[in-house]
Formats: structure tokens, sequence, C-alpha cells
């Protein structure tokens, strides 16, 4: 007998660069995903469908179910659902065939499915990027009955995981250590992240990476997930029984939030998907890619990204007209370009208990209105950035006392106390507009050039009127940020959540930069800066130099050890410049002018995370088209060994040969000498190594002390000779 006659009208394919999507969308069938990888080229539809045909096996059905978009209850399949919605209690077994699909672009199409006795029909948009090669799925799903239906849960898509990748990460941390990697192996089961904090969270960011077990940061395959979404999520990965694997990214819909009228439709976030052979550092180029993309609306490639300075850890709620003056020259002197007013220039707010919700400028503060700020940071170039937490009320606030029934709430349950403020219910279209106006009438004033947008309490009641509301709340917060963007298209915003609490690709599509984290610890923020690494990239993620003796930490580094770390993102500084030596300013002086000469670079390169034992944090920045590069190799702890280990570099070019230098610290100074640094005049000239003999062979670093960093700089050369 030869092989089955396959009819392969029915298969697809969506492609953009190296990435492919093979679905099988038979008309009156249940569609199913065949392939999501590497472009297949060589291969023929029909062999795709033989090779996805599954045996039955004893013990279960006596035909093999296959997959499908959303594993629906109907199909039979034992697994979790993508899809549970219900009428009353009715009508819950969905089972979905294809109605058509359209395909208007090689790299997206449109599938189109339904189940006319549930009375409901499910739309899946799925769209490889063509620049950054990402997947992003959505599914929408209507009621097409003539009665209310309950949504309770709806993934985006239920994504088949190849079986060569068998540990998942998955980021947990707190407020001040967000993005701290966990690795568990994929089981049988189902491992669960579930966020009910009403904002992305800094215990649960809506990011997964799989990887195999030979896969590493330049090498091996790999795919990672994330959902576009800053309100609850669910992520989940069931390992069946049958062996296969899915993953499965969505919003973690509260009991009643999502009830349809008839004809009315819920869209999920988009879940995004990136993959590769070629090891994690891969995956991560693609995330990055499409986010530089996509944030900020897509406009963040306009012009280089301006050095903060912010006042938060200069003068907290301690404001003041001559004060702010004074940090508004010194800031301007050491080369900041954008100087942001944190918390504390409105209202009655003079500390965290009052206030806030009252968005006029804080006259008994500011006598002369902000004015005077605004007019001197115009004369230094400086653009004008304000906090605001819109989303925010104190109790003791004018507006609250106006307004008691704007709050987020459940009847007869007290408030859980958080920072001691209140959620204001943004479902409501009056209180959108009230902030709309508010916040506009500022912007306009002061001709404010950009936003550090707050919010720094979980929802603990997320009610309105009763119902649950997180999916209205952060869809009308999303608007708010729109509406405002439009009306001010310069405008740029900054998300942030008490630190890394809303820093997801859902947010940004409306914001340009998040704060990472409130804590300014230089060795902290080089993991937690490596942990974000996995999913953001350099440019939009702030990074501050902090005070001498961090104030959350109460370590104390030195200020080349600080510069180091924050050059390696949207830089900033966020400390009292008087408090420094002058020596130390004059390094962070040099710092800012260093990375402002490769801001380019880093902004626009490549970031590749090497492979070192836990010591080090050492990653680089390589040119697109691989002409130049910088590596940066923190220490960040002591080590067994006499000597640290050699550090092998990345993303170059093997033929290519380099210029090797060491830039940072400029003052550098040896432990032990000669190490590579003299004999290979790193500090001067430098000396032209092969990208293949820097990769491969690597090099040898000289000792160090703990929490130092070195940074390398790499220029491609026609030269060959040293
Ligand atoms: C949060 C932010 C900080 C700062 C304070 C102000 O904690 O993360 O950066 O803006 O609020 O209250």
């Amino acid at each position: 007998m030869g092989p089955m006659n396959l009819g392969t009208a029915s298969v697809r394919r969506i492609a953009a660069g190296e990435t492919e999507l093979v679905l099988d969308a038979a008309r009156g069938s249940r569609p199913r995903i065949l392939h999501w990888g590497t472009v297949l080229s060589e291969t023929r539809d029909d062999e795709l469908l033989l090779l996805s045909s599954r045996p039955w096996a004893h013990g279960g059905p006596d035909v093999a179910i296959p997959a499908s978009f959303s594993n629906e209850l109907g199909a039979g399949l034992a697994g979790p659902t993508g899809l549970l919605a219900h009428r009353d209690g009715r009508h819950w077994a969905t089972c979905l065939t294809v109605e058509s699909v359209e395909q208007d672009a090689p790299h997206r199409v449109r599938v189109v499915c339904s189940d006319p006795r549930a009375a409901v029909r499910v739309i899946y948009n799925l769209d490889i990027d063509t620049d950054s090669q990402v997947l992003s799925a959505t599914s929408t799903l209507e009621n097409t009955g003539d009665d209310d239906l309950a949504v309770d849960w709806c993934a985006a898509l239920c994504l088949p995981l190849d079986s060569r990748l068998r540990t998942l990460r998955s980021f947990t941390g707190r407020w001040a250590g967000e993005f701290q990697p966990q690795d568990v192996p994929i089981f049988r089961g189902s491992f669960v992240r579930e966020n009910r904090r009403g904002r992305t969270s800094h215990d649960s960011f809506p990011a997964l990476i799989a990887r195999a077990d030979n896969t590493a940061e330049q090498s091996g395959p790999a795919a990672a997930f994330q959902l576009a979404w800053s309100g609850n999520h669910r992520l989940r990965v069931d390992g069946h029984n049958d062996g296969r694997t899915f993953v499965q990214m969505g919003e973690l819909l509260l009991p009643g939030e999502m009830l349809l009228a008839p004809g009315e439709r819920y869209t999920t976030p988009a879940l995004i998907a990136a993959h590769s052979d070629a090891g994690l550092s891969h995956v991560s180029q693609r995330f990055h890619a499409h986010a530089l993309r996509h944030a900020g609306g897509g406009r963040l490639h306009r012009k280089p990204r301006p050095v903060h300075y912010n006042t938060w850890e200069a003068v907290y709620f301690d404001h003041g007209e001559a004060r702010l003056l004074e940090l508004v020259d010194q800031a301007a002197a050491i080369g900041a370009e954008r100087f942001v007013l944190d918390d504390g220039w409105f209202g009655s707010r003079r500390d965290e208990t009052r206030g806030l919700g009252d968005w006029w400028v804080a006259s008994e503060r500011y006598p002369n209105g902000l004015d005077p700020i605004a007019q001197r940071l115009r004369e230094h170039g400086m653009e004008f950035g304000l906090w605001f937490e819109p989303e925010m009320v104190n109790p003791d606030s004018d507006l609250f006392r106006a307004h008691p029934d704007w709050v987020l709430g459940v009847d007869a349950l007290v408030q859980v106390p958080s920072r001691h403020q209140y959620v204001l219910d943004l479902t409501r279209p009056e209180v959108v507009d009230h902030l709309y106006e508010r916040i506009a009438a500022i912007v306009e004033q002061y001709d404010v050039d950009y936003i550090k947008w707050d919010m720094n309490r979980d929802l603990h009641h997320p009610a309105s009127d009763g119902h649950a509301a997180v999916h209205g709340q952060t869809r009308a917060v999303y608007g708010l940020m729109a509406r405002l963007r439009e009306r001010f298209p310069e405008l740029e915003m900054e998300s942030c959540a008490s630190g890394g609490g809303r820093a997801d690709f859902g947010v940004l599509r409306h914001a340009d930069r998040v704060w990472l984290s409130d804590n300014n610890d230089a060795g902290d923020r080089q993991q937690i800066q490596r942990g974000a690494s996995y999913v953001l990239p350099l440019a939009i993620t702030g990074t501050h130099v902090g005070p001498r003796e961090c104030h959350i930490t109460r370590r104390v580094y030195s200020m080349a050890y600080r510069s180091a770390t924050a050059i390696f993102g949207h830089m900033g500084l966020e400390l009292d410049l008087s408090e420094e030596t002058d020596a130390d300013l004059d390094t962070l002086r040099r710092a800012i002018a260093l990375h402002k000469r490769h801001r380019e670079l880093i902004h626009g390169g490549r970031h590749v995370r090497l492979d070192t034992p836990d010591y080090l944090v050492a990653f680089g920045v390589v040119a697109q088209g691989a002409q130049s590069a910088l590596f940066s190799c923190a220490k960040v702890a002591g080590h067994a060994t006499t000597l640290p280990t050699e550090l092998r570099l990345a993303g170059l070019e093997p033929q290519r040969h380099y210029r090797l230098r060491l830039i940072w610290p400029d003052d550098y100074a040896p432990i032990t000498a000669p190490s590579l640094v003299e004999t290979a005049d790193l500090l001067g000239n430098g000396s032209v190594f092969s990208g293949e003999a820097l990769m491969r062979h690597g090099i040898p670093l000289p000792l160090m002390h703990p929490d130092s960093c070195l940074v390398f700089h790499l220029a491609g050369t026609d030269t060959t000779s040293a």
C-alpha cells in the first residue's frame, strides 16, 4: 500500500524571513498547527501532513484526536482547553471548525471558525512580523447566539511546543528585585502562573522561555512567549500524557468579568512568540526587534534617547523652586538632557499619605508655578518630564473628597491598605475624562515632553458597580494613554509601577520606556537587567546611576561601577549630585559622554548575553553588520580560582579582525600586571584579533575586584596585524 493520498488544499503557510507557521485549515474541519519554527523550504505540504499524523494509543479514544487552535472541550481532548465559555451552564462543549481562511499577505492569515450549536465564532489572527519574525496571535470570540455568553477563559492560541524543549524559564521577583529567572523541567502536568494583581506585577512577568538540554546563549533550539497585556494573566504549559505539550497565554478573567451579549466580541491580548535554532540570545533579539518596532507607537528611532535626570532619590517629597533650579543646573552641567520632576510637585502631596489625584501645581512649594523650572530647562536645552500616577487617589485628597464614589471596590469589603491609596474606576467615562483634562492641561501649560506614568498598588478589589473590572480598567488605561498621545503626538511616556511592575509588551504599544526597578544598587541591577534582557531591549530599559550608598540596599559602590551598569540602557541619573565627590562627578560626566558616544550602538545593536560562570554578568551589543561592538563584563561575586575565566565573546564575524580596547573604567588601575590590558595595550591603541579568536579562544580577563565592571570596545579593521 502506498502512502495515503492527502488533499493539501487546506494547508496554509505564512512566513517572514526564516520563520514559518504551517496550518491545516480545511473548511468544516478543526484547524491545527503543523509547524512553527524555521522555514521548511524543501518540504512539500503533503509531506508535512503525513508527518503530522498520529496513531491512536491504548487506554484512550479509538482514534487519535488532533489538537486544534483552542483545544476545545467539545473535541474530546483530555488536556486543558484554551476556551471556556457557556450560557448559564449550557453550551460549554465548544467544537470549532473552519468557516473561512483569509490571507491578504504572505506573512499573515485570518482563520474564521465557528460552532453553530454553541453559537460562537472565533477569529484567529496570526501574523509573523516581517522585521523581527515573531508570531503575534490573537483570537476574537463572538457571541452569535441569542443570549449572554459567559467567558471564563480564552487563550490567544494553544501553541504546540517542540518536544526537544525540556526546560522552562519563567520570571519571578518583587519590588526592587524584578526579573529573576527561575527554571523548571517541563513535565507531564501543568505549569501555571496566575497573576491577579490587576497590573502586570513584579512576581509574574508574562513571559516564558523554553529550551533544550543543550541550548546555550548562542546555540541550540529555544522558543519564547509573552503576553502583551498589563492586567491579570494566566500562563500555562501543559504536558499532556500523550507526549504533546502546549503553551497557552491569556487574560485571567475574574468571575463574571467577561459576559458577551448577543453579537458582542472579546479579543484576547496578543500572544507573541519567537523561536530560534541559535540560542537564547537570538530569541531575545527577536523580541527586542519587535519591541523596538512597536514601542511608543513605533516612533522610537526618531532621535537619540536623551539622558535622564530624575529627582526622586535626590529630593523625594522635599520639593521647592530654589532646590529644583539648583538640581536642573547641576544635571545640565553633567550632561543630562531630560529632567524628570518626580512625585511631590502637585496638590497637598508632601508624603505618601495625601494629595494623589490633585493634579495641579502645589502653590506653596512652587509659588511661581513650574514656569521657572520649565524656562531654566529650555535655557539648558533640556526636555521636561513630569511624574503622574493617573489611576490612583489618596483618600486625603480634594479629588476623593469631591468624588468618593470614583474608586474601584467591592461593597462591604474594606479596602486593603496599600501605599495609602485607592484605585480610580477608569471604566467610568467621567473619571477618564477628568484625568485626560487635568493631565492635558498641565502638559499644555508647561509644554511637557515626557510623562513618567506610575502605578503603585495592586488592585485588590477591582470591582465597578459590583462587577470585576480589571479588563475594563486595563483597556481604559491604554485608551487614556492613546488619547493623550493623539492630542500631543510628540509626548513620550514611561511605564513605571513601583519600579518594573508594568513593563509588558501591551503597555509598550503606548509607552516609550519602562522603569525596570526602584533598586539602583549596581550589583542587583546587573542581575535585574540581565533578567529583563531576555525580553526587553536596552533602548527602552531605564537604567539610572544611583547614590554612592544605595538607598534600598545600603551597599556602597564606586562611581565607575554604578556608571558602567547604567550605560547599557536608556541611561539616567537619580541621585543628589551635591552629595558626590568632585572626582566621582568627573567620572560620571565621562561616563555620560561615553554613553552618548556609543548610544546609537547600545540602542540599535544586537544584544548578546554571554555564557559565563555565575560570578560574572557579561553581554555585548554588536552593531548590525558586526563592524563594531561593546562588551560589558561585571564581576558580581568572588571566585574559587586564583584567576577569573576567559571571556568568550559572541556575535562577531569570525573572519573579520577587530581592534580591541578597554574603554571603561577609563582610569583603570591593575590589581596585578601585566595582564592582557598591558600586553595588548588595551588602554592605548589596543590590539587586533580575529573575531574567531575572540569568540572561540576568548579574552583572558585581568584580576578584577568584586563589584567592578570592564567595558571593551571592538572596531572592525582591515588590518590583520596587531
Ligand atoms: C514609585 C516609583 C518611583 C518613584 C515613586 C514616587 O515607587 O517606582 O520611581 O516615582 O513611586 O512616589
